[in-house]
């Protein structure tokens, strides 16, 4: 018999997106996206996330099911999103999976969205290694997880004290004036300048809470170390080397990143890292990783970069795993949580 057929439904944040699995084949994923709309913003509007949600989410199923051609009647289980992410995004995304699983009689998992970053990534490059870690980095999260089943058995080794690598990358972007979201364009110049012309601190790379905080970051500080050398140069009447600020800062995230992920692999004696999130798309983030994770013998896994931003393929792949791996399905009546846990 074949494996059951699963329907992902992702709506964390701004993205809509569906995708269909086969076990651990993707038959089929849409993602649409409100992104565009908060240029003007200069950050995530959540209720005109929701509403674009309500918008978007019928045309992205039928895109996703014509894709996969495949029937609704035909799906086995329905996986969304019940966290972490926007109570309103949310809502949309998991009203829409009940009404499904209630219509169609199939089992409804409700999944964490973080988990599903690293899920996704069996859909590319094949089942995921029996034991493993996990960088999540976006504009939500900088988490480093320890996973021996991606279903049921997600240890949470540490996280972003403060700001998210993604978040920190926009602020340094909007600091220097580039627009929303930042990230791609201090990657970009990032890439123009010289990562060694000026050296902005690590967070919690030393000191008294160095033990305490060893798989922790913290990108607050950096970010304040950028403006004020930013600022100083304004002040004096000198022009900013924005390259170089780009890649210093993109340096010191990037470092402290990878630095701790590789760390965290050797601790935990597993010998792989799969890397997920949308801040995934970084160029220094991918060489630096390549490089240390190539010295310290770890196999390294990030997925395409479509793969790496939020999308339902992520959903439907955990809950296949969840299927998979026997777990219970979500009763009818759970609420979506915003904040939850791993
Ligand atoms: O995972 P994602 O698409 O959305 C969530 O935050 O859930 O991640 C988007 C974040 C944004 O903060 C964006 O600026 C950042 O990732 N980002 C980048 C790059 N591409 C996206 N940051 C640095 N370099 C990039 N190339
Ligand atoms: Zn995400």
């Amino acid at each position: 018999m074949s494996e059951p057929l699963i329907l992902g439904i992702e709506s964390t944040c701004d993205e809509t997106g569906v995708a269909l699995v086969r076990g651990r084949e993707l038959l089929g994923d849409v993602v649409a996206t409100s992104m565009d709309e908060y240029a003007r913003f200069g950050g995530i509007i959540p209720e005109i996330a929701s509403r674009a949600h309500l918008q978007s989410f019928l045309p992205t199923l039928d895109a996703a099911l014509e894709r996969a051609d495949v029937d609704l009647s035909e799906v086995d289980a329905v996986a969304v999103c019940a966290g972490p992410g926007l109570i309103g995004s949310l809502t949309v995304g998991i009203s829409a999976a009940k009404a499904l699983a209630a219509a169609t009689g199939t089992p409804l998992y409700g999944v964490n969205h973080v988990i599903g970053h690293l899920a996704v990534d069996e859909l590319v490059d094949g089942p995921l290694p029996e034991r493993f870690v996990g960088l999540i980095v976006s504009g939500g999260h900088s988490s480093i997880l320890a996973v021996r089943d991606i279903a049921t058995d997600v240890v949470e080794l540490g996280g972003t004290l403060d700001d998210a690598a993604g978040e920190a990358f926009d602020k340094v972007g909007r600091l220097l004036g580039l627009p929303y979201p930042g990230g791609p364009h201090v990657d970009r110049l990032s890439q123009e300048g010289d990562r060694t012309a000026i050296r902005f601190p690590r967070g919690l790379a030393a000191g008294k809470d160095k033990e305490r905080h060893r798989y922790d970051f913290s990108f607050s500080g950096l970010k304040t170390a950028v403006a004020r050398y930013v600022e100083s140069l304004e002040d004096q009447g000198l022009e900013v080397p924005q390259a170089d600020v780009c890649a210093g800062f993109s340096e010191a995230v990037n470092d402290s990143l990878t630095a701790k992920a590789v760390q965290a692999c050797l601790d935990e004696g597993v010998d792989a890292l799969v890397i997920g999130g949308g801040f995934s798309a970084n160029s220094r983030l991918r060489s630096l990783a390549a490089q240390r994770c190539e010295a310290a013998g770890l196999t390294l896994r990030v997925p395409p970069l479509r793969y790496c931003t939020d999308n339902g393929a992520q959903i439907a792949a955990l809950g296949a795993a969840a299927v998979r791996a026997g777990v219970e399905p979500s009763p009818l009546d759970f609420a979506p949580d915003s904040a939850m846990p791993l």
